[in-house]
């Protein structure tokens, strides 16, 4: 097996040559990918990846002879050193998982297709494989040629008939400090880490011009914020506009998300809560539509012409509560100005905006005798509460942890990772086997704390 960072020969697969030949360029635009065949169908592909030892196959899903699936559990025969990644335009969860569980190493959705973040991706698989390939040999010496550390994975077979619906969420209160930047900087973590969404196109965009916390949360350089934020597509032109485009106008962030930050500039950043804004924030949405399968926006604490377009696009709304008089009464008055109210029948109908709203009550301080109950918040604001999230100094951790974790990958199974988790999966799907064994995690986490101090 080649070395890390050697070229990678990779074989495409569709019925449709236009696509491959758009993409083609776009991908050898990566420095190690080389498209060294085409085949229209699936058992071209394996013949010519067998022969030519390609490292990757790119394939559509659903070919006119055989699927993805097929395809690799042959190559797995066949040509064990090659890589298979699919691309397909209905991606459930049962689809994922059969994927994954024949080894096909992600699932990229048709719609919003990056060329430039799958070769990323495959880049980074190929060159894992090779690395992990290179310490066996170290360990072990020569090993049986032809066989490679890519066997057939052996996954759980719960399947998942659900498809993957495009989802829009944003958070919300026009009260600051209640953990808005934190639940959706972690949600949106959570999501693409998860192993059913991690094909997906993942943006987290900062509605928060006063706050900018998105790109201190993912420690993205004010070089990187100044240079590409959401003052920066005031003169695009959408219908111009490519994938590739896109791409360069967002900040790739930890785990492959994509990031737009709001301006760090004072001034830029009063300019956009003007009036004008609407249709700066609501083009920029419009586009990411296109782009991207989950897009999560940190909202801004107030009831802006950016908060009025995020609110219109989103698909949940989270009003994100803590159990205190303040963050709640906001609240209610967010909601308040939404509902109908019977002496103004002019009032716009605005109840399809609440339906999208749910309450999350987060624990954004310790614990008080002072704080009101889950079920006082819910008939205050007049909404259910959707999700409960602990206080856990892993947030705190995660903001001084080195190599720029989140919370939610800090302690993966600590009670505010499984809560965020639960969220995601209440939202979109994206944990359908459950979260781990969250029946002892509390137990173990007693354990490993006490041991820790010990
Ligand atoms: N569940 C939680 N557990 C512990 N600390 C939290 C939690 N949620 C938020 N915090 C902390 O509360 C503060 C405010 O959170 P932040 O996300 O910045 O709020 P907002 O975006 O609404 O202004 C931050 O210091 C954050 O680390
Ligand atoms: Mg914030």
């Amino acid at each position: 097996m080649k070395q890390e960072g050697a070229p990678i020969n990779v074989v495409l697969a569709s019925v449709d040559s236009d696509f491959m030949m758009d993409i083609t360029q776009d991908l050898q635009a990566h420095p190690q990918i080389k498209v060294i065949g085409f085949a229209s169908n699936g058992e071209a592909a394996i013949e010519r990846a067998t022969k030519m030892a390609a490292d990757v196959v790119l394939t559509e899903y659903s070919l006119t002879d055989i699927t993805g699936t097929e395809i690799a559990k042959r190559l797995a025969e066949d040509s064990p050193g090659t890589q298979v990644f699919v691309i397909t335009d209905n991606i459930t969860g049962q689809l994922v998982q059969s994927c994954k569980a024949v080894g096909i190493k992600e699932v990229f959705p048709k719609t919003g297709f990056s060329p430039k973040e799958a070769a990323n991706r495959i880049a980074a698989e190929v060159d894992n494989a090779r690395r992990e390939w290179s310490e066996i040999v170290k360990k072990h010496g020569a090993v049986e040629k032809g066989t490679g550390p890519m066997g057939v994975q052996k996954t759980k077979t719960e399947y998942i008939a659900r498809p993957i619906t495009q989802t829009i969420v944003m958070t919300h209160n026009t009260k600051g400090g209640v953990g808005k930047s934190t639940i959706a900087v972690n949600l949106a973590t959570a999501i693409k880490i998860s192993p059913y969404f991690s094909g997906q196109r993942v943006a987290l965009v900062d509605f928060d011009c006063g706050g900018a916390n998105v790109g201190t949360l993912c420690n993205i350089s004010d070089n990187d914020c100044y240079n590409r934020n959401l003052a920066t597509w005031e003169y695009v032109r959408e219908e111009e506009l490519t994938p590739g485009d896109v791409d360069d106008m967002m900040i790739d962030g930890p785990n492959g998300i994509k990031i737009l930050p709001a301006p760090l500039n004072q001034k830029v950043a009063e300019d956009i809560n003007q009036d004008t804004s609407a249709e700066l924030c609501n083009k920029i949405l419009r586009v990411l539509r296109k782009y991207f399968g989950i897009i999560v926006i940190d909202g801004a604490p107030n009831l802006s012409p950016t908060t009025d377009a995020a609110m219109e696009h989103s698909t949940h709304i989270l009003l994100i509560a803590n159990p205190e008089g303040q963050s709640v009464k906001q609240l209610a008055r967010t909601v308040n100005l939404l509902r109908p109210t019977p002496d103004y029948p002019d009032k716009p109908d605005m109840t399809y905006i609440l339906r999208k709203m749910r309450i999350v009550l987060n624990h954004a301080q310790g614990e008080s005798k002072w704080d009101l109950k889950p079920d006082e918040i819910a008939t205050t604001v007049g909404i259910p509460i959707f999700a409960e999230i602990p206080h856990d100094e892993v947030v705190k951790k995660a903001l001084h942890s080195e190599g720029n974790k989140q919370a939610v990958e800090l302690e993966p199974d600590g009670p505010f990772a499984v809560a965020i988790k639960r969220l995601a999966n209440d939202i979109c799907g994206a944990y359908p086997n459950g979260i781990g064994n969250t029946g002892t995690n509390g137990k173990k986490g007693l354990f490993k704390k006490l041991l820790r101090k010990g």
